[in-house]
């Protein structure tokens, strides 16, 4: 009895598509665990910084199998392989720990205990509305990640109405360092640094960071652009580095908000402005703030952005409603959509001053 582990999933991807993307994900997957895949030439998986899985056979679109070495404090091996079949027009995906019975041993149900607390748990885990709900938001999100995230974030159409009215406000010149709190893809970023102007940026998602990174990989060889991997709460830049700072659609899901603000301030040079912007309640539950994000994001009264930048040491600070709609047609939206831009309810644009003796 060899007491292998089989999982398997059935996609609409084509094998060979399915064969990159599954170790794209993988490697971003794995990297939030503080395992590493590096899929170079070495082609290893690490666990902090052992390593535990050697590439045996490599067969882009038809499998990749691993030499598994799952004990640091003992010598067994198992061999893990991730096969991809073609299934009804796409592709069934399998990932099998070979010989896991050897490795857990089977006395007194210890097998069957692994892989319910290891395996079955987390899957159902995964599955139940609370883990679902996380997911989806931060896979489109709060964290965004993988190819639909990094085809909306390349250029996200639905925020270059708020990116006109930002950029009107910041009125950039060439003499200004532009900090971007939580980039996303870099579109924004892009817009920004045809003013002339520097721009350091931070994002929590590596894929973001990457994606952004390529979009403007013109200005970040030339010195102009540096993007960083960083929780928003600990920006890796100088303090008083920056004459002014963006932070848009991001506000909703800070956990710590005042916390940024101060970080954004200390960042900030004396005089240096800094522009919030985020959807208002009245958004909760419609198209641009949907289940299960909606009840994932928290919403802010004026009064209360108006007094997190106060507190956090701003001078002035005040809260706009602008109308996005001329930006809207501006972007290109499909005219079904313009009416979601219609009003000014829904917009909220905080604009703070860090007073130029500070
Ligand atoms: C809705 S997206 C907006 C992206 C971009 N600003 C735009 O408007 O297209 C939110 C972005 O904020 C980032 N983010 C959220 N919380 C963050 C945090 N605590 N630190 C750094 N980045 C964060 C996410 O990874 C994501 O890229």
């Amino acid at each position: 009895m060899g007491g292998s582990v089989l999982t398997l999933v059935d996609v609409a991807l084509a094998p060979e598509a399915a064969f990159e993307a599954l170790l794209d994900e993988m490697g971003l997957a794995l990297g939030d665990s503080g395992m590493e895949f590096d899929s170079s030439a070495a082609r290893r998986i690490t666990d902090q910084g052992v390593v535990v899985g050697e590439v045996r056979e490599w067969k882009p679109g038809e499998m990749v199998s691993f030499v598994w070495h799952p004990k640091t404090w003992a010598k067994v091996d198992s061999e893990l392989v991730i096969s991809f079949v073609p299934h009804e027009g796409g592709t069934r995906v399998s990932v099998e720990q070979k010989g896991w019975g050897k490795v857990i041993g089977d006395e007194g149900g210890e097998l069957l205990g692994w892989f319910t607390g290891e395996v079955v748990a987390p899957m159902l885990w995964a599955s139940a509305p609370t883990r679902l709900g996380d997911w989806v938001t931060d896979r489109g999100a709060r964290r965004p990640s993988g190819r639909r995230s990094r085809d909306v974030y390349r250029n996200p159409l639905y925020h270059w109405p708020n990116f006109y009215v930002i950029l009107d406000v910041l009125a950039l010149r060439p003499d200004d360092h532009l900090l971007e709190v939580g980039c996303g893809g870099g579109a924004f970023l892009h817009e920004a640094l045809k003013s002339g102007c520097r721009a350091s940026a931070v994002d929590h998602s590596p894929d973001m960071v990457r994606l952004a990174s390529e979009a403007n990989e013109d200005s970040v060889s030339a010195g102009r652009l540096r993007v960083m991997l960083a929780d928003a709460t600990s920006i890796p830049y100088p303090s008083g580095s920056c004459t002014c700072a963006v932070m848009t659609g991001v506000i909703g899901f800070l956990p710590d908000p005042l916390r940024v603000f101060g970080e954004v301030y200390r960042v900030l040079a004396p005089g240096g402005r800094f522009v919030v912007y985020t959807g208002a309640k009245t958004l909760k539950g419609t198209p641009a703030a949907p289940e299960p994000m909606a009840s994932r994001i928290r919403f802010y009264e004026d009064d209360e952005l108006v007094a997190l930048a106060q507190l956090a040491g701003f001078s002035v600070a005040k809260v706009e409603h602008p109308s996005l709609y001329e930006g809207a047609k501006r972007a290109g939206v499909p005219e079904p959509d313009l009416p979601l831009f219609k009003g000014t309810s829904g917009s909220q644009l905080l604009v703070a001053t860090k007073s130029p003796g500070q």
